[in-house]
């Protein structure tokens, strides 16, 4: 992969535990993206607190995320790595662009909606403008691309509209972002309900593998995992949807083709080749694990990557920031 120039960004909010769907949806991608890209990745920490946070857990999931990140291969070295609240550029821009975005617009949102439904008792103002803020996120940062999931693809869009409104007005200003929708990973069934995906707040926690689950919880979800009728391992997700969501699961984690993961188990039996899927998904979450638990034991460390990561971020935003500011109107000093 040859490096392109061309900027990236992405955010993940530091709450819940993130499952192996997020980790290759996610976390995985990146660290290939950062040779071929300007790559920025932030932890939305301001995103979290429009569902209520309990303040000692959140900081706990930040540090947690962050040794995640590099724990994984995201090197603060080749990229911006920092947390949301570090740089206020992200409340100021999206203050300015709240007043270039419709009530309307908001109240459309699938996610709005969904989260208005879930937490019906706190409809607060910041989760209607959740997408402003996260067009604010990737607008002052110039990206170029963002990988996201399908699951954010509306926001996407409204950033997109937003920039060329602002553009269309002024002159132009923000780069018109793409995304760039990630495939693998977001394909990751929940192992009890094959029918839907992998979440991090399934119902059921045995239907989810989180990175942080240890070899005895591995491998005793994936005995659990719902088989299909028959005992044949076959990709063949119409007739065979947990057989082949398993597959899939031992495919990317032992590096194999999905062809090379059938013959792998032709003529075993469910039994054997649930416990294969278990150890090969151990096997690769355990020194992960082990570098995160050292990170997180050198707090310093964590803490000068944040505070790298926030001053050149911080670089970046406040010239798209004093560049909005200017052109709206805001006497300079
Ligand atoms: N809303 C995103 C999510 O929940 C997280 C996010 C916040 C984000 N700001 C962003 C993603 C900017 C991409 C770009 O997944």
């Amino acid at each position: 992969m040859e490096f392109t120039g061309k900027k990236l960004y992405s955010a993940v909010q530091p709450t819940n535990n993130l499952t192996i769907g997020n980790y290759l949806g996610a976390i995985k991608q990146w660290v290939g993206l950062q040779e071929e890209y300007d790559c920025t990745f932030a932890i939305a920490n301001m995103h979290a607190i429009t569902v209520r946070q309990e303040p000692a857990n959140l900081r706990k999931k930040t540090l947690e995320l962050l040794a995640l990140y590099i724990a994984c291969g995201v090197d603060p070295e080749k990229c911006t790595l920092y947390l949301q609240s570090h740089v206020p550029c992200h409340a100021e821009l999206a203050w300015v662009l709240n007043t270039f975005t419709y009530v309307g617009e908001m109240e459309r949102m699938t996610q709005f909606k969904d989260k208005s439904a879930k937490h019906a008792d706190n409809i607060n103002m910041g989760l209607m403008d959740y997408p402003v803020l996260m067009a604010a996120d990737i607008l002052l940062y110039q990206a170029d691309v963002v990988p996201v999931g399908l699951d954010q693809r509306q926001h996407l869009e409204i950033t997109r509209d937003i920039a060329i409104r602002f553009n269309n007005i002024y002159s132009p200003t923000f780069t018109v972002p793409e995304g760039l929708y990630m495939k693998v990973g977001a394909k990751i069934a929940d192992l009890s309900d094959p029918s839907k995906k992998m979440s991090k707040s399934a119902e059921n926690p045995n239907g989810s593998i989180f990175l942080t689950d240890d070899r005895d919880t591995v491998l005793r979800k994936f005995k659990r995992a719902v088989t299909d009728s028959g005992n044949e391992v076959r990709f063949d997700p119409e007739n065979k949807p947990g057989v082949s969501n398993l597959l899939s699961i031992y495919s990317v984690f032992s590096d194999k083709s999905i062809a090379e993961a059938e013959a792998d188990f032709a003529g075993k039996g469910y039994g054997d080749f649930k416990l294969a899927v278990g150890e090969a998904v151990a096997d690769k979450l355990a020194p992960i694990q082990a570098e995160q638990a050292r990170l997180l034991s050198d707090k310093a460390y964590l803490d000068n990557v944040l505070a790298s990561g926030a001053e050149k971020a911080y670089r970046t935003a406040k010239k798209t920031l004093a560049k909005v500011y200017k052109k709206i109107g805001f006497y300079q000093l």
